[in-house]
């Protein structure tokens, strides 16, 4: 008998936050407290509705608590053009009378770690608002928990603009608040990190035509047809290059930070002090490394890439699991 590692999952599904949550409860590690969406990829309307249809899809059935509607004080367009205008590639689906938990995302966070007493694990893959909140709120609440995993930032290049990804984007404040605010056991699954864990083209089509003896069929056909429309359309434009880069690996960002709280061995870690940039005109949002040690210390262990068969290894295990 193994004691499952208490967890809540911060998200804004997002056709990738639904993989790295289906991955996080295939894999049997966790007892997951609860989900706390927050808005990223789609305003929070849609990215709550969506974790509450993935709690019940996947089987979770734990609490749903709403997170924040915007960002803690700038305003920036969101990816509609990436997820689609729901969130999850146009899957449609029915919420059949599920309901939200009474309370805020921050105070159920709080309130968590509290109860668990210090062996709270949190996994965050998405803008970092409802976590600065809750800092914000309670200043110990870093101290309560044992393991932080976001995906967020980029050592090179973002997704966002030329320097910044796109969850630290959307509210470069919040993460800097997160940054400062002394966890001790703190994951940062950057960009870069992301991009070691693809999917080749074959893999894709496997999933896209994942049999439908897997209760997962419906949602994992849409997600890869949403992704390769996305792509047609953008040939012969002027996004033709980069859409024939990102054809060739299909990259679920938000899976790889799963990866790394289910087995931390499938990556090398680096120690670093990270803070971000909230005021520069083209570094706005950008997560900068202190490469040097200029701070005397550091605050993250930077997951520098996965092991690639390993990951695609766990992927297809996970997803086994939901076979009927
Ligand atoms: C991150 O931004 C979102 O689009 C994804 O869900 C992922 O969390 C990648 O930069
Ligand atoms: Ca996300």
């Amino acid at each position: 008998f193994m004691i499952k590692r208490p967890l809540i999952i911060d998200c804004d599904p997002g056709t990738d936050d639904a993989q790295c949550i289906m991955m996080l409860n295939a894999c049997g590690l966790f007892d997951i407290r609860g989900i706390t969406p927050v808005h990223g990829n789609v305003p929070l309307e849609f990215t709550s509705k969506n974790a509450l249809f993935l709690s019940k899809y996947y089987g979770i059935n734990r609490p749903v608590y709403k997170g924040a509607e915007e960002r803690l004080i700038v305003r920036l367009p969101r990816a509609e053009y990436v997820h689609g205008s729901n969130g999850l590639g146009g899957f449609e689906y029915d919420l059949n009378g599920l309901n939200f938990a009474d309370g805020k995302a921050w105070d159920f966070l709080y309130g968590e770690a509290v109860k668990q007493k210090g062996q709270l694990e949190l996994v965050a893959i998405g803008p970092l608002t409802n976590i600065a909140i809750t800092i914000m709120k309670h200043p110990d609440f870093p101290k309560l928990i044992k393991k932080f995993v976001i995906m967020g930032g980029a050592r090179t290049a973002g997704n966002a603009t030329p320097l910044a990804e796109f969850n630290i984007y959307q509210d470069p404040h919040a993460a800097e608040i997160v940054f400062k605010a002394g966890f001790e056991d703190f994951t940062v699954v950057d960009l870069q990190c992301c991009m070691t864990a693809y999917l080749t083209k074959e893999e894709e089509e496997k999933l896209g035509a994942t049999p439908k003896n897997n209760s997962l069929c419906g949602l994992m056909h849409q997600v890869v047809r949403h992704r390769q429309e996305n792509l047609r359309k953008l040939k012969g434009t002027k996004y033709n290059d980069l859409a024939e880069q990102e054809g060739k690996k299909m990259v679920f960002c938000d899976a790889a930070a799963a990866a790394v709280m289910i087995d931390p061995t499938i990556s090398k870690y680096q120690d670093y002090y990270m803070m971000c940039e909230t005021r520069g005109d083209k570094t706005f949002g950008q997560t900068v490394i202190d490469r040097l040690g200029f701070a005397g210390t550091t605050n993250i262990h930077l997951a520098l890439g996965v092991d690639r068969d390993r990951f695609r290894q766990l992927y297809f295990d996970c997803l086994k699991k939901y076979e009927v």
